[in-house]
């Protein structure tokens, strides 16, 4: 079976992580064929929105530790890492991480790179590295700082504390936690119900709130209003305001 698998549901595109021997760790073929995967969805016309997913047991138990055990420092400057997390950082329609099980390290890391975290009650996230005498390397220094905030972070990336689900989400790292037998479906939910909105708010939507974490204030208020602005040429602008105006739903054509 391939280390990562990819279905498609009407208008939502599921990525799942498949080593379930490794719990899901994350080497790079595995990362890469994450990130492609999720590019070839967001290129889909009829794909709205993307769920990424693990099993049960974990989303994903970190970097592959012997991957890295094989590595060296001119290894990791020359490889494609960074730009493989860019890159998926640049996916422009939402990517929701349905979490269950471990979600550690590079697999924390992966979910923070989505827009929104669904997690089962049985998830637990972590940033274990300082375990290995490394430290995280992929955002659990940055990203998880603006989450959960600075003190849990700390505490979290230098004593390796792992959260519950529940203390992720007292901490505003996950979206809400829900019985394991669900944490799937409630993505799956969550991702259709976004997929049915006008596709060119939602594109914009994501840019501008992303945006918030890249710029100052002043000029991420400017880009939202540029992107709401755009919005304006959209023949689904006139629709929506139409729908409502005649009581009806509208029919959205992303164009
Ligand atoms: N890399 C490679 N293999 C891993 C792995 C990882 N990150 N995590 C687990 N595995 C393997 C184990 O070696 C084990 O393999 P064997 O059956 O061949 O022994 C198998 O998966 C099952 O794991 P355990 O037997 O350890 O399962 P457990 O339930 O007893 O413990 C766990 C679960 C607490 C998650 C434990 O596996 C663990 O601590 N894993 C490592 C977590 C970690 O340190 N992650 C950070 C990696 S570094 C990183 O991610 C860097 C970065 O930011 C870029």
């Amino acid at each position: 079976m391939p280390p990562v698998l990819t279905e498609t549901h009407d208008h939502v595109g599921l990525i799942r992580i498949n080593r379930p021997e490794r719990l899901n760790a994350l080497n790079s073929d595995v990362i890469r064929r994450i990130v492609e995967a999720a590019e070839a969805f967001d290129a889909d016309p009829d794909i709205r929105v993307i769920v990424l997913t693990g099993n049960e047991k974990a989303f994903a138990a970190g970097a592959d530790i012997q991957e890295l055990a094989e590595s060296d420092v001119v290894q990791q400057l020359l490889s494609d890492r960074l730009t493989l997390w860019q890159r998926f950082q640049a996916v422009k329609i939402p990517i929701i991480a349905a979490v269950s099980g471990w979600c550690l390290g590079g697999g924390n890391e992966l979910a923070m790179a989505c827009d929104m975290i669904i997690a089962s009650e049985t998830a637990r996230f972590g940033q274990p590295e300082i375990n290995l005498g490394i430290m995280p390397g992929a955002g659990g220094t940055q990203r998880l700082v603006r989450a959960v905030g600075k003190a849990v972070a700390m505490e979290m990336a230098l004593n390796s504390r792992f959260l519950t689900a529940y203390e992720a989400l007292d901490y505003h790292l996950v979206n809400r936690v829900v019985p394991v037998e669900l944490y799937l479906e409630e993505a799956m939910n969550l991702a259709a119900s976004i997929a049915r909105r006008a596709p060119l708010s939602v594109r914009h939507i994501k840019e501008a709130i992303n945006q918030a974490f890249e710029a100052p204030l002043s000029q991420g208020l400017l880009d939202e209003r540029r992107l709401f602005y755009l919005l304006f040429a959209t023949e689904d602008m006139r629709e929506g305001v139409r729908a409502f105006l005649e009581k009806r739903q509208p029919r959205w054509q992303g164009r």
